[in-house]
C-alpha cells in the first residue's frame, strides 16, 4: 500500500509560513492585499473565490471581491482591472476563469499588470517560467512541486510524465519538474500507447479531467502517482486516478479529496506575500 500525501497538513505548513511573511510585512507597515474578481453566476466559480476569500482573511491578507454581474461589458472588466493595477493597496489580481463567452479571455489576462498577476497566466510571467527565472507559478503546478519538495521526492534524473497539456496545469507542471532534472513527457489526447508511456513513469501527474482515467495497468510499480483531477462520479468527488487499484502499486499518491486540491489555494496566498514584498522592494 502506498503512503498517501497529505495535502491538508502540506498546505498548512505552507500558510503557515505565509501568514508569518504578512505579519512581518505588517510589522513594517505594509499590508498585503489581494483582489478577486468573479463575473456571472458559475456555481463552481463561486465556490473557488468563497475559498480564496477565507483563505486570505485567516492570513491576515485583505481580500477585496468583485462580484460581477454576467452582462459586464469587455470595457467594463478592463476598466475595473485598470483601476486594481495602480491602487498601491493592491498587491495580486485574480480574474477567475472561465469567463462568460463574450468576454475575451486572453484580452484580460494580457490587462492584468505582470506584477499583480498571482496566477502566473500573463504571457510575461508564463515567458519567465520557460526560462526558469520567475516570481509566480501557477498554483497548481507550484503546489505540486511543494508536496514533492514537502515528500523528500526528488525529481532530478526521474522519468516524469504528465497527462495533460492546458496552460494553466500540464505545462507549465513539465517545464517545473524539467528545471528539478526531471526528464519530461507530455501525453495529451493525440499521445499514441499512452499506457506504456505512462507505465515509464517514476513520477506521473494526472490533469486530465476524465474521473478514473488512470488505471493500474498504466502505473509502475513503486511510481509517485499526482492526482490533478476535480471530477463528480454519480456525484462522488473524484480524481482522475482510479484511486483503489492505483495505491496498491503506487509508493506515494495524492487523494480528491484532500491532495492536490488544498495546496493550490495555499500557492495562491504565497504569490500574493511575494507579490507584496517585491512591490515594496524586498525580496
Ligand atoms: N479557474 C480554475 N482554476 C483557476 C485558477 O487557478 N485561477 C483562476 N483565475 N481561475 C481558475
Amino acid at each position: 500500500m502506498s503512503k498517501l500525501i497529505d495535502g491538508k497538513a502540506i498546505s498548512a505548513a505552507v500558510k503557515q509560513k505565509v501568514a508569518e511573511g504578512v505579519a512581518e510585512l505588517k510589522s513594517k507597515g505594509i499590508t498585503t492585499g489581494l483582489a478577486v474578481i468573479i463575473v456571472g453566476e458559475d456555481p463552481a466559480s463561486k465556490i473557488y473565490v468563497a475559498n480564496k476569500k477565507k483563505a486570505c482573511e485567516a492570513l491576515g491578507i485583505i481580500s477585496q471581491e468583485y462580484a460581477l454581474p454576467a452582462e459586464t461589458t469587455q470595457e467594463e472588466l478592463l476598466a475595473l482591472i485598470d483601476t486594481l493595477n495602480n491602487e498601491k493597496s493592491i498587491n495580486g489580481i485574480l480574474c477567475q476563469l472561465p469567463l462568460p463567452r463574450h468576454l475575451d479571455e486572453k484580452a484580460i489576462i494580457n490587462a492584468i499588470s505582470p506584477e499583480k498577476d498571482v496566477d502566473a497566466f500573463h504571457p510575461h510571467n508564463v515567458g519567465r517560467i520557460m526560462i526558469g527565472d520567475y516570481d509566480f507559478v501557477p498554483c497548481t503546478p507550484a503546489g505540486i512541486m511543494e508536496m514533492l519538495e514537502y515528500e523528500g521526492i526528488d525529481p532530478a534524473g526521474k522519468t516524469c510524465v504528465v497527462i495533460g497539456r492546458s496552460n494553466i496545469v500540464g505545462k507549465p507542471m513539465g517545464m517545473l519538474l524539467l528545471h528539478k532534472n526531471g526528464t519530461v513527457t507530455i501525453c495529451h489526447s493525440r499521445t499514441q500507447n499512452l499506457a506504456e508511456v505512462c507505465r515509464r513513469a517514476d513520477i506521473l501527474v494526472a490533469a486530465v479531467g476524465k474521473a478514473n482515467f488512470v488505471t493500474a495497468d498504466m502505473v509502475k510499480d513503486g511510481a509517485v502517482v499526482i492526482d490533478v483531477g476535480m471530477n463528480r462520479d454519480n456525484g462522488k468527488l473524484c480524481g482522475d486516478v482510479a484511486f483503489d487499484e492505483v495505491a496498491k502499486k503506487a509508493s506515494a499518491i495524492t487523494p480528491v479529496p484532500g491532495g492536490v486540491g488544498p495546496m493550490t489555494i495555499a500557492m495562491l496566498m504565497k504569490n500574493t506575500l511575494t507579490a507584496a514584498r517585491r512591490q515594496n522592494g524586498l525580496n
